[in-house]
């Protein structure tokens, strides 16, 4: 396991980019629960976000690629409109301990 972050560290209705070995991760607290996805839009396979830790659209409701503007439910991944309709950001697995995010199977 790999930590990522205290669960403080980020604020309700916002995400933040991280970066554990290898691997390109974002999270997003909404609603106080953590969903951390890996930083790669199922369109071209790039990273999401133009400005550091800016994965969401303005209203802070759902998850923004800002290449073409596909965009994907925060609890999901799931996309819902853009090139990639349909198709489904790939959750990181993670685990919450003693108030702290960790990436489990990190490479
Ligand atoms: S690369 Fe994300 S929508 Fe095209």
């Amino acid at each position: 396991m790999h930590f990522i972050c205290a669960i403080n560290d980020i604020e309700e209705g916002t995400s933040k980019g991280f970066t554990i070995g290898e691997q390109a991760i974002f999270v997003v607290k909404k609603d106080n629960v953590l969903h951390a996805y890996h930083n790669r839009c199922p369109h071209l396979g790039i990273e999401l976000e133009y400005q550091e830790d800016q994965f969401l659209d303005s209203e802070g409701a759902l998850i923004q690629c800002s290449t073409h503007g596909a965009l994907f439910l925060i609890d999901s991944g799931h996309c819902v409109s853009g090139p990639c309709q349909g198709d489904n950001l790939t959750i990181a697995a993670t685990q919450i301990e003693a108030g702290s995010l960790y990436l489990i199977n990190a490479t």
